[in-house]
């Protein structure tokens, strides 16, 4: 348990088996669990499909903590990528990774589906959308 929470605090660039933790054991989240994460003593948020722990980051953001307060638990892309983060920016998500949102709860999977019952509606008249 402790091993685990030094690993995460040393895995930030690096050094042999600083991608290991990252590969060896990656978590799906779907995006009920990840809503859940909404709250400034537990701050959940999504980037292009990543799951991100930003608890302990919120006091450092440099565009302040209630941008992201207002985004937890959800999907922050979109604003994340309007503000032009720099690199730099982009590198300190690593060290809050958890996971991944789980593959069905997908913005593309989800458009994949919505064609699917386009097509079915179709094909079907008569069912519903
Ligand atoms: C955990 C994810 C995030 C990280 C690691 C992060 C990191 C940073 C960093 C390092 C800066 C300084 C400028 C730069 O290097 O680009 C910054 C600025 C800023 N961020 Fe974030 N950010 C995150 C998420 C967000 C989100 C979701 C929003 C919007 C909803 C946001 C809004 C801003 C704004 C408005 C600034 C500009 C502050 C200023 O220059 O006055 N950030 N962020």
């Amino acid at each position: 348990m402790g091993d685990e929470a030094n690993d995460k605090l040393l895995n930030t660039g690096d050094g042999p088996g600083s991608e290991k933790s990252a590969v060896e054991d990656v978590k799906y989240y779907t995006l009920e669990e990840i809503r859940v994460h909404n709250m400034s003593t537990d701050t959940w948020l999504i980037i292009h499909d990543k799951v991100y722990d930003i608890t302990g980051f919120l006091e450092e953001h440099p565009g302040g903590e209630e941008v992201l307060l207002e985004q937890a638990g959800a999907d922050a892309t979109e604003s994340f990528e309007d503000v032009g983060h720099s690199t730099d920016a982009r590198e300190m998500l690593e060290q809050y990774y958890v996971g991944e949102v789980h593959l069905d709860d997908r913005k593309k999977e989800k458009s994949k589906d919505a064609m699917l019952r386009i097509q079915r509606k179709a094909a079907i008249p008569g069912l519903p959308g």
